[in-house]
């Protein structure tokens, strides 16, 4: 059994240790939100925060955020109450698909935690690498841009 705190709320999970974390929270606990893709690190779409660092969950097994805290995407705000991102990424229509936007807001709000003022490059880079098959990360850009204040704004 192994304890951890997922969206504030302490889950005991009876799961093989090694499993990637990505499967308990998808499968075993339903945050769906959370997507799986390439299972390899790569893409992105399993992101989410243990403490405050944005992780891939498919690259980490369950043993390794015993005691920790995980935040989902289904953490951050609800529909009828989003996350200024969640809500600047879809006024910008950033969400096509759906399936890279968890994982890119996960990441874009563990970068601005570090980073309170960045640049347009950094903001682009955070969320370019994160794979999209609907074109939409420029407007994700565009929609953290118009969110925070940057470095090159007066
Ligand atoms: Fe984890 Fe692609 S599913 S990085």
């Amino acid at each position: 059994m192994i304890r951890f705190i997922v969206n504030g709320e302490a889950r005991d999970v009876a799961a093989d240790p090694g499993v990637p974390l990505v499967a308990v929270l998808r499968d075993t606990l339903g945050l769906r939100d959370t997507k799986f893709g390439c299972g390899q690190g790569r893409c992105g779409a399993c992101t989410v925060l243990v403490g405050s660092q944005a992780v891939r969950s498919c690259q980490i097994p369950l043993r390794a955020v015993a005691g920790k805290q995980v935040t989902t995407v289904e953490g951050l705000g609800s529909p009828g109450s989003p996350h200024p991102l969640e809500a600047a990424v879809r006024a910008a229509q950033g969400a096509q698909c759906g399936h890279c936007g968890a994982g890119i807001i996960m990441d874009v709000k563990a970068f601005l935690g570090r980073v309170s003022r960045p640049t347009e490059e950094q903001v682009r880079e955070v969320v370019m690498a994160h794979e999209c098959m609907c074109g939409s990360r420029s407007r994700v850009v565009k929609a953290v841009l118009r969110l925070v204040p940057t470095t090159r704004r007066p």
